[in-house]
This record gives C-alpha cells, sequence and structure tokens, in this order.
C-alpha cells in the first residue's frame, strides 16, 4: 500500500499486511482503469502526454507479468467515448500510442503467446490507428494464452444500448422470441461475447490513482467482480501492486449473493 508521509513529501510503498500467494486463486480475467497519467506528468512539470506515454511502458510489464501469473484475460481500459473531449492534441497522442506500442511490442507479445483483442467503437478510430490494431490482431491470432483485450473507444452504456438494439432486431425478424431474452443472450450480444462465457465477466477489477469509480466500463460484465483501488498512479504501478491487489482478491470472501460454503454446512459460525 501507498502511504503518504508529509515530513517527507512523498508517497512511500509500505509492506502489505495480505501476502501474495502464487499458489492461491489467480483471476483468470482482470480488467484495469489506467488512470493518473496526467498526474504523474504534471508532478513532473511535463506535458501530460508524457505520463500516456510512460503508461504504455506499465502496459507492456503489467502485460508481461500477467501472463506469467497465469491470468487469462487482462482488459485495459486505454480510451472510453468520454475521452473525444479531451484537448484536440492529447486525443492524437491517445490515437497514436497504440501504433507505437503494437509496432515494438508485438514481437515480444508473440514470444509471451499472447492474443491481441479489441473493443469498443473501432470504426471511429483513425485509419492508422485501426491499422495498428488490425495488424495486431492478424499477427497474434494464432496465440493460446492469455488475451489482451483494449477497450479502445469504449463505453458500456452504448455497448449495452447496442446489444439491446440487436436483440430487439433479432426479436421483430422473428429469429428470438421475448422468452428467449436471459442474461446469457445478452451477455453474448455485448462486446465481451467473444470470450468463452467463464472468462466473460472479470473477476478482479484494478483502478489506479485513488479515483473510486467505473467510469462507464463493463457495467453488465462486473456485476460481482471484486474491485480493488489504489492510490498508485498508472505509470508507477508495478509487478509489486499487481500481487497486492492479486493478494486482496485472494483475500476476498466471493458469495455470489449466496452464502458461505461453512454456512451451508449449518456452521454459522
Ligand atoms: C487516464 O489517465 C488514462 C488514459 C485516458 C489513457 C490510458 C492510456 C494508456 C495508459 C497508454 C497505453 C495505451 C495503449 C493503447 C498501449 P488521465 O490522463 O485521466 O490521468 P489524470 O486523471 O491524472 O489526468
Amino acid at each position: 500500500m501507498l502511504r503518504f508521509f508529509p515530513q517527507k513529501n512523498k508517497y512511500i510503498q509500505e509492506k502489505s499486511e495480505l501476502r501474495f500467494n502464487s499458489d492461491g486463486p489467480i483471476p483468470q480475467h482482470i480488467a484495469i482503469i489506467m488512470d493518473g497519467n496526467g498526474r504523474w506528468a504534471q508532478n513532473r512539470r511535463l506535458p501530460r502526454v508524457a505520463g500516456h506515454k510512460e503508461g504504455m511502458e506499465t502496459v507492456k510489464k503489467v502485460t508481461k507479468q500477467a501472463s506469467r501469473l497465469g491470468v487469462k484475460v487482462l482488459t485495459l481500459y486505454a480510451f472510453s467515448t468520454e475521452n473525444w473531449k479531451r484537448p484536440k492534441d492529447e486525443v492524437s497522442f491517445l490515437m497514436q500510442l497504440p501504433v507505437d506500442f503494437f509496432d515494438t511490442f508485438v514481437p515480444e507479445l508473440i514470444k509471451e503467446n499472447v492474443k491481441v483483442h479489441v473493443i469498443g467503437y473501432e470504426d471511429l478510430l483513425p485509419e492508422h490507428t485501426q491499422d495498428a490494431v488490425k495488424r495486431a490482431i492478424e499477427q497474434t491470432k494464432d496465440n493460446t494464452g492469455m488475451v489482451l483485450n483494449f477497450a479502445l473507444n469504449y463505453g458500456s452504456r452504448a455497448e449495452i444500448v447496442t446489444a439491446v438494439k440487436a436483440i430487439a432486431t433479432e426479436v421483430r425478424n422473428e429469429e428470438k422470441s421475448i422468452e428467449e431474452i436471459d442474461d446469457t443472450l445478452i451477455a453474448e450480444h455485448l462486446m465481451t461475447g467473444f470470450l468463452p462465457t467463464e472468462l466473460r465477466d472479470p473477476e478482479l477489477v484494478i483502478r489506479t490513482s485513488g479515483e473510486e469509480r467505473i467510469s462507464n466500463f463493463l457495467l453488465w460484465q462486473l456485476a460481482y467482480s471484486e474491485l480493488y483501488f489504489t492510490k498508485a498512479l498508472w505509470p508507477d504501478f508495478d509487478g509489486a501492486h499487481l500481487e497486492e491487489a492479486i493478494a486482496s482478491f485472494q483475500n476476498r470472501d466471493r458469495r455470489f449473493g449466496g452464502v458461505k460454503n461453512k454456512e451451508k454446512e449449518g456452521d454459522q459460525s
């Protein structure tokens, strides 16, 4: 955990009370809201985009670590449908980042057996961004390890609207009846529908930078996710932070609306 020490005017990493257990359960699907790039840069009197550039390096490190830990899906919120409101220069920089990222990192992704996927309204991205994304998906399509799933021009409410419209169209065309609309059908129509059923919903969601909001990210899929908030700014997020987040996950009691296993057996303690 990062704690602020006023005498030293800085955050210092404190040893977590929760211990990461590499033999314990590793969340199969981790989703991350990578926040704090701008503040990281401002703290160093650098332009905001310097924070995004450093954030890209963090993406590389975290991707490798997650893959080696055995995570099956890593979903990263890289650009939201609301991020177009940012200054034009910053948006242009953010649209160039996937190009730089994939150009430099695809060989390592191939070595790590990581497969790239994108969720979001890709067709509204500039052409050079779309091309880089398509290239990376093509180059990694035969990989069988972790899915590195970028949310790019993604917004969860828009995703739900799109899914509802698609289902309504199927009902109108008599391909589906209203009675067939259930959780599974809706999940299949969401952008995470390409994943196997058991991997669609993140088990653990991490948000960096101390903000404790979901910000229109995977609203349906997060119904039973464990949420973890850390004060670390995204460019400072490292292997120890990831282990700390997983340690927290390993110490949660996940009941999915039911009761603890012990209580089921009649032990009310
Ligand atoms: C939020 O920080 C971050 C973003 C909107 C961009 C996230 C992008 C990256 C981490 C780069 C990696 C992307 C790819 C595709 C490799 P913020 O700018 O809102 O930070 P602030 O809240 O401190 O201003």
